[in-house]
């Protein structure tokens, strides 16, 4: 097989990434490559609407950004959180309509403003009297849909220092704001946190929405908008499912009113466990302990690392698992080892100690469920290429109207 990023192979039942490595002469790349399986993406939205049907999905782009991945849920149906011009333009450019589109990033530059305007992307987040301001010189005809601080107690990447409004102290001030500006605002907005932990966060932060929606309501405003922000996990249903039953009866209790329209910006749900990253082993040390000479641990040096796809091993603490490919794994000797990655920075440690088999310079490994916050962010720091891409499909596609959104 060779390397095509523009291409998709398709596989029969499931994706088989020993037999896609034995076919692929990753071995001869310099760079690590992705493996994506676009299909996952698809098993996603169908999850989705089976366990939160009420809720349309608007996929964050800022998570994973690769065309393929926003060219499937386009092609599906999702909405789009987007957070910048280029990110508009991107999703635009993917025959998405503007009213599929959410401006969900609360502070923005005065031109992707003007964008969004010329553009006609009417739903725009706003959580600070500046930035009302703002819309109110230049896009003065926009939703505005008001995001509130109601964070997890225990979250990968908390979001709530940099981003929400008080719903206690502003909320109320915002919005009369608003409407003494002669602004629309249509709904309210939150993110318990990326990667949320502690579910009934949901439970408390749409507690909170229904009562800025009452105070909304009650001086004037039309509110027909809640967004209940992203923090779904990627890569465990069961909690996927935990979450959803939360949210379900939260909605039941609060937002009953089918006349509300509710939205959500997932990121992580979508992709996470869509990607796997294929790394090779270019250099290897051994230490050996001082007093008696013996192998204290096997340090191995991979072609990707923190300042690559691994930068979330440092920006959202995740704690990355390798997998290698020899044969017969279940009789090799393990060995403490630590997993570095190429550039000449300390910082660049991937792992902390695991224990591995011995492997050789020139070896494959990989690690699963790494399509959130990866790639997107990685940097060609110290002169080392980000990662390719390989995409994959079932050949059986699920039949497409069982997971569209209409
Ligand atoms: C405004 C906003 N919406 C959605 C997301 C996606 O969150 P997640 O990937 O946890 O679903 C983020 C992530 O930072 C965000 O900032």
């Amino acid at each position: 097989m060779r390397l095509n990023q523009s291409e998709i192979s398709h596989y029969d039942k499931q994706l088989n990434t020993r037999e896609i490595i034995k076919k692929t002469n990753f071995k001869d790349l310099d760079e690590s490559v992705y493996i994506c399986d676009l299909s996952s993406v698809e098993q996603k939205l169908y999850l989705w609407q089976r366990y939160l049907p009420r809720i349309k999905p608007y996929y964050a782009v800022k998570c994973n950004n690769d065309p393929m991945i926003i060219k499937t849920l386009a092609d599906l149906g999702t909405g789009f959180d987007c957070a910048s011009k280029n990110e508009l333009k991107l999703v635009l450019g993917s025959k998405v309509s503007p009213e599929r589109i959410i401006f969900a990033n609360p502070c923005r530059l005065i031109s992707h403003v003007e964008y969004s305007r010329q553009q006609k992307v009417f739903d725009v987040t706003v959580d600070n009297e500046f930035e009302v301001y703002k819309l109110h010189k230049h896009y003065s005809n926009s939703n505005l849909i008001l995001r509130f601080k109601s964070e997890a107690k225990a979250a990968k990447c908390p979001l709530g220092d940099k981003f929400g409004c008080d719903p206690n102290v502003n909320a109320a001030a915002l919005l009369l704001l608003a409407k003494a500006l002669d602004l629309k605002v249509t709904g309210t907005s939150f993110h318990v946190g990326s990667g949320c932990s502690e579910f009934a966060a949901y439970d408390r932060a749409i507690g909170k929405a229904k009562q800025i929606f009452d105070f909304g309501k009650l001086i004037g405003h039309k509110m027909n908008l809640l967004d209940i922000g992203g923090g779904f996990p990627g890569a465990n249903d069961e909690e996927f499912e935990k979450i959803a039953n939360v949210v379900n009866e939260s909605l039941e209790r609060d937002f009953s009113d089918p006349g509300i329209k509710i939205i959500s910006e997932p990121g992580r749900f979508f992709v996470e466990s869509a990607f796997t990253l294929i790394c090779k082993i270019h250099a290897k040390r051994e230490v050996l302990n001082a007093m008696n000479g013996k192998l204290e641990l096997v340090m191995y040096y991979l072609n990707d690392g923190v300042f690559g796809s691994f930068n979330n091993v440092i920006s959202y603490n995740e704690f990355v698992l390798p997998q290698h490919y020899l044969e017969n794994e279940q009789s090799l000797p393990l060995y403490k080892s630590l997993l570095w990655g190429p550039t000449c920075d300390a910082v660049d440690k991937i792992s902390k100690h695991i224990f591995l088999p011995h492997l050789n310079r020139g070896d494959l490994i990989g690690f699963h469920n790494m399509g959130a916050y990866t790639f997107p962010i990685a940097s060609e720091f110290n002169g080392f290429q980000v990662p390719k891409i390989l995409y994959f499909k079932a050949k059986k596609e699920r039949n497409a109207n069982e997971c569209q959104i209409k």
